[in-house]
């Protein structure tokens, strides 16, 4: 078995390798620039350290699957920062910003669809089920979209509509990387299953993570704004946390900070970030984050997995936890 650093530096590697620039650079070349400004590279971290747990021969039959789960990332991403108007990503300017919405879509469009390319490397009887696996994953990715920008408008969001959404737009990727690359090793049916169960409570934790970060993180390891979510209304861990805890005076001023006008941005991100520590939220928003962590590793005891497999399993949701950027 790999180390997760030699695992990281593999996927490092197939990236650079990556060239996309053809005719036209106006499609291609904000293509390329979102894959060279970084990331976490996560998703196919996550998908090859699921294969090396059962094959230590990784070959293209992997490399371009894990590749495909990220140029589907990037797509996403393209599309989401003009849904959200994000201005920076990875301490860059955000394709819609560098370029304009137009070129974002389209070759948001166009990663999309070569993500389907990479992703047909994979061993020819491993196919159906890559496919099918991929394409319920993207489905749901799009539906959580939806909700994540229907719920800007809707006064109360519960609990669980908010985990249900976080769970679409962002679990389901890493729970499909997870198993995907289990699949692809040719893993028993049912730690296949486990590895997407744990994919997805790591996803739950990593959107609340997000969620803290976009509010109290340090904007220079984040890359992106600060009090985006604030502004744009979405319906944050933090937000729903405080709408159900906020009572009388507090629900007042809550309300008051939500209303108030982006024009005086700073004041109101100061204003929401004061509140969330008053009601608590801002602490019990890491002890979530936690949690989410311990209930991946339960969806993995128990299935048979190895002491050495469950300690990378380990290693790599908790390299997550105190994450920064
Ligand atoms: C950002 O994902 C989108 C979310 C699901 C929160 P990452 O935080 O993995 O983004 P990069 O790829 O590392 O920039
Ligand atoms: C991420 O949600 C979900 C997807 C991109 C599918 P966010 O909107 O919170 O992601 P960031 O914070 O812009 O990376
Ligand atoms: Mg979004
Ligand atoms: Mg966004
Ligand atoms: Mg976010």
């Amino acid at each position: 078995m790999y180390s997760l650093k030699e695992q990281e530096a593999i996927i490092a590697r197939a990236i650079c390798n990556l060239k996309f620039v053809k005719e036209p650079a106006g499609l291609y070349e904000p293509l390329e620039y979102m894959m060279s400004i970084g990331g976490k590279r996560l998703r196919p971290r996550l998908c090859l350290a699921t294969y090396n747990l059962y094959s230590d021969n990784i070959g293209d039959n992997i490399i371009s699957p894990a590749l495909a789960l990220e140029i589907f990332h990037n797509f996403t991403l393209l599309h989401d920062d003009i849904m959200d108007r994000a201005d920076t990503r990875r301490g860059q300017l955000t394709v819609c910003k560098k370029w304009n919405d137009n070129v974002a879509i389209l070759s948001g469009d166009v990663m999309c669809i070569l993500a389907y390319k990479y992703l047909a490397a994979c061993p020819a009887e491993k196919q159906p089920q890559v496919l099918e696996l991929f394409t319920r994953m993207g489905a749901e990715v799009c539906e959580g979209q939806q909700y994540d920008m229907e719920f800007e408008t809707q006064p109360i969001v519960t609990g669980d509509e908010y985990i249900n959404m976080i769970g679409l737009k962002t679990a389901a990727l890493l729970a499909c990387s997870a198993k995907m690359g289990a699949v692809i090793a040719g893993a028993p049916a049912d730690q296949a299953q486990a590895l997407y169960d744990f994919g997805w409570q790591i996803g739950l934790a990593f959107q609340v993570s997000d969620d803290y970060l976009d509010t109290f993180g340090d904007q220079h390891i984040f890359g992106k704004k600060i009090g985006g979510d604030i502004l744009a209304g979405k319906k944050t861990w933090l937000l729903v946390e405080a709408l159900k805890r906020a009572g009388g005076e507090s629900r007042q001023r809550l309300g008051a900070i939500m209303a108030m006008d982006n024009g005086r941005a700073g004041e109101k991100i100061a204003a929401m970030q004061q509140m969330y520590i008053e009601l608590g939220v801002k602490k019990d928003a890491v002890k979530t984050i936690e949690d989410y962590h311990e209930k991946a590793m339960s969806c993995i005891s128990g299935n048979g997995f190895t002491p050495e497999q469950l300690a990378i399993l380990r290693e790599f949701s908790e390299s997550l936890i105190h994450r920064e950027d």
